[in-house]
């Protein structure tokens, strides 16, 4: 099929961007989105042109490395799916598409459809962590989880980091991947003794990092691509009030 691409190039960080046109006549339906931008960056290296730069690392959906604004909506139109497995046969023959990077002041763009998120690195080093003495590794099952909690946790767990929640907030908050994060460690017993401080010192980060606040859109959830509910920015805004007033 014949795909349209329109695609924010951007040299650098300092440099102004624009978006250019390209046309791939032959896109096979069973190539992954990304194996299609492989297919354009053959064609422009051909031609001596320099490739469009987007990030990939797993291209299973595991990594949260990949990740464009496609059409408006980040990773594309697919709900619960990251860009890397999203595939050409979700669109049809003639669809025009618009690439741009996430847009959000604490991801400044890198390269063409390449920003940086070392922003989310920084909030986890402030905090997402349980402090655990070294020694040898206790026996599997000797601290007891309930099923619901250990449950909710593996699925706040899922959180990959990508940056949709942000790219897609009209805000630019960082709110779902705080409250993933938040969430994981907290509602494990072993996340317990840190549990308040951890959720001042990540929130605290966040907003050095220049994110917004959450107003409580949904559009982060809509495009998650790990499907990560509202609830854990719930679960962290009780623990920071928790910590801040003695009460939640
Ligand atoms: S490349 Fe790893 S999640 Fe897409």
């Amino acid at each position: 099929m014949r795909i349209i691409l329109h695609i924010w190039r951007q040299r650098n960080a300092g440099e102004k961007g624009r978006m250019v046109r390209y046309e791939l006549p032959n896109v096979s339906e069973h190539m992954s989105f990304l194996e299609m931008l492989d297919v354009l960056n053959e064609e422009l290296t051909m031609k001596g042109e320099e490739p469009v730069a987007f990030d990939h690392d797993c291209r299973e959906g595991i990594c949260g490395m990949c990740g464009a604004m496609v059409n408006g909506i980040a990773h594309g139109p697919l709900p619960g799916t990251t860009l890397c497995q999203l595939h050409m046969r979700h669109f049809k023959d003639g669809d025009e598409l618009y690439l741009e990077p996430w847009r959000a002041r604490a991801f400044p763009v890198v390269k063409d459809l390449v920003v940086d998120r070392s922003a989310f690195d920084r909030i986890i080093a402030a905090g997402g962590f349980i402090s655990v003495a070294t020694g040898s590794a206790p026996d599997g099952n000797a601290i007891p989880v309930q099923k619901e909690s250990a449950e909710n946790s593996m699925d706040a767990a899922a959180c990959i980091g990508c940056g949709a929640c942000v790219a897609m907030c009209p805000n630019a908050s960082a709110s779902l991947f705080l409250g993933a994060k938040i969430a994981h460690l907290g509602l494990l017993p072993q996340g317990q003794p840190e549990r308040e401080s951890r959720a001042v010192a990540m929130v605290a980060q966040a907003n050095r990092e220049l994110f917004g606040s959450c107003t409580n859109i949904g559009e982060c959830e809509a495009v998650c691509p790990k499907d990560i509910k509202l609830e854990v920015i719930a679960r962290m805004n009780r623990d920071f009030i928790r910590a801040k007033c003695g009460v939640g």
